[in-house]
């Protein structure tokens, strides 16, 4: 799988993906991270990547011409799908991670400044993704999250496949909590279920943990799941109304 940035700061990429998985799935040939400069599909006469917008208005727009041109020369496959970085775009969540893990090339353009010449988006792009709900100076730390987040789903980037299909939100559930040593720490103590060897209690025990939780922080992700979810939810917390002392 390859992934291809276009960017006007290609230096910010040079040590962000040295590191960790995503350093091993590079060294391991099962990704490849190539980062253009934009700047090098500039060939008028000033080498200019953007310009005043038509109208008038504060900033500068990204020109068309280098992008199209540099989108041209990278793309290997019509069927490579092509990525606009900017706030505006469709939300960026795991199933987007999920699906895009399947394609053999993506290109991801890192949106600037005050914007990019609507063309690119009429005529070149896939899709514009936006990684959330708030501005970033440049898409070039929403590239890195993409980057991170799609090499996960590719085979044998992490570990155990098992480990990302059971991981928070392939349930829609936020994660159930984790403990390792020491079974004391101040005065803090590991909950009883994880050393009864009751497997099915502990399994019973993490649903009801990352239910609790995803209701206290991310109740929108309950309200896509089963009803029947719900109404575990709920009788979780009326028995937890009920009993001060949680069951550990
Ligand atoms: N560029 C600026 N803000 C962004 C965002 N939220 N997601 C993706 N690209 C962006």
């Amino acid at each position: 799988m390859r992934f291809d940035i276009i960017t006007i700061f290609p230096e910010m990429f040079q040590k962000i993906f040295s590191g960790g998985v995503i350093k091993r799935a590079l060294e391991k040939g099962l990704i490849d991270i190539k980062v253009h400069n934009l700047r090098d599909f500039a060939f008028d006469k000033h080498r200019q990547v953007d310009d005043r917008p038509f109208g008038g208005g504060q900033g500068m727009v990204l020109k068309p011409e280098p992008i199209f041109l540099a989108v041209e020369k990278i793309r290997n496959d019509e069927s490579s799908p092509v990525y606009l970085l900017s706030p505006q775009g469709r939300r960026f969540d795991f199933r987007f991670a999920e699906n895009l893990a399947k394609y053999n090339q993506v290109i991801l353009i890192c949106g600037r400044y005050e914007g990019v010449d609507e063309r690119v988006i009429q005529d070149l792009v896939t899709d514009e993704i936006s990684i959330g709900d708030y501005v970033l100076t440049g898409g070039e730390p929403a590239a890195v999250v993409i980057i991170d987040a799609v090499s996960r789903f590719v085979p044998h980037v992490v570990g155990k496949m098992e480990s990302v299909k059971y991981d928070s939100f392939s349930e829609g559930l936020l994660d159930f909590p984790q403990y390792t040593r020491p079974r004391v720490y101040r005065e803090m103590e590991v909950p009883q279920v994880l050393f009864l060897g009751d497997h099915k209690k502990i399994e019973c025990w993490r649903r009801r943990k990352s239910l609790e939780k995803t209701g206290r922080l991310r109740p929108d992700l309950l309200s896509a799941k089963e009803l029947s979810e719900k109404n575990f939810l709920g009788k979780i917390q009326t028995e937890k109304k009920g009993m001060n002392n949680e069951s550990h």
